[in-house]
């Protein structure tokens, strides 16, 4: 399973980077204002930092609009991935950018049949959010179990990255699932090396080292 970086803050994902269980990175418009920097110029750095996919989002309504920006985007490394949103015009984009050799990962996506077209759009990477619909109350988990037995009822090669995640919970239930991918804050992905049980190990060997005889 494949672990991604949320996040258009280069300092952690170069901290995420750094230990080797980072093996891409998802951005949106949300996260490079939270950023505050120029995209184009924060994606490139990205690429630099992560060898991966890295996710760059469009921002046009119209198929046109979208696979030009995508192209624009596929121009700064070849990790670029091209998100665009799950609408009809995001799935004539996605056609088109993929017939030119360009990944594309369809975002937004909240139901099983938006993930079924986007699948049928030639979708390399399919994004339900599942931290959304577990806001209004729904099962986002679910919709990734509905997700993975449609694909593999119809062998769909596209990779199902669970987005939206909130919490170390979402990371495990999507690995047991089978998703291909998940991506979440920096926040997250660093709760995953963590367990109180393990601090409290580690300070006890520590504690017990000091009694342990040492040479003179
Ligand atoms: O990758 C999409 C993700 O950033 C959405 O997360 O927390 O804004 O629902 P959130």
């Amino acid at each position: 399973m494949q672990l991604f970086i949320d996040s258009a803050d280069t300092s952690e994902i170069k901290r995420a980077a750094e230990t080797s269980a980072c093996d891409g990175c998802t951005t949106n418009p949300s996260l490079a204002a939270k950023a505050g920097r120029e995209y184009n110029e924060v994606l490139k750095e990205i690429c630099s930092i992560i060898k991966g996919p890295v996710s760059a989002e469009t921002v046009s309504l119209d198929a046109e609009g979208m696979v030009k920006e995508g192209i624009e985007f596929s121009k700064i490394a070849k990790n670029i991935v091209v998100k665009v949103p799950m609408t009809v015009e995001g799935m004539k984009a996605c056609q088109k950018l993929t017939k030119k050799g360009i990944k594309v990962n369809v975002t937004l996506v909240f139901s099983a049949n938006q993930a079924l077209l986007a699948a049928k759009s030639g979708a390399f990477i399919v994004s339900p959010f599942v931290g959304r619909l577990d806001d209004i109350g729904e099962v986002g988990m679910d919709l990734i179990k509905d997700i993975r037995l449609i694909y593999n009822n119809y062998k769909f090669t596209t990779q199902i990255l669970v987005a939206s995640i909130r919490n170390p919970i979402h990371v495990f239930e999507a690995a047991k699932i089978g998703a291909e991918i998940a991506t979440m804050p920096y926040s997250v992905f660093e709760q995953l090396f963590k367990h109180t049980l393990t601090d409290v190990g580690i300070k006890k060997f520590l504690e017990d080292w000091k009694k342990v005889p040492k040479k003179k």
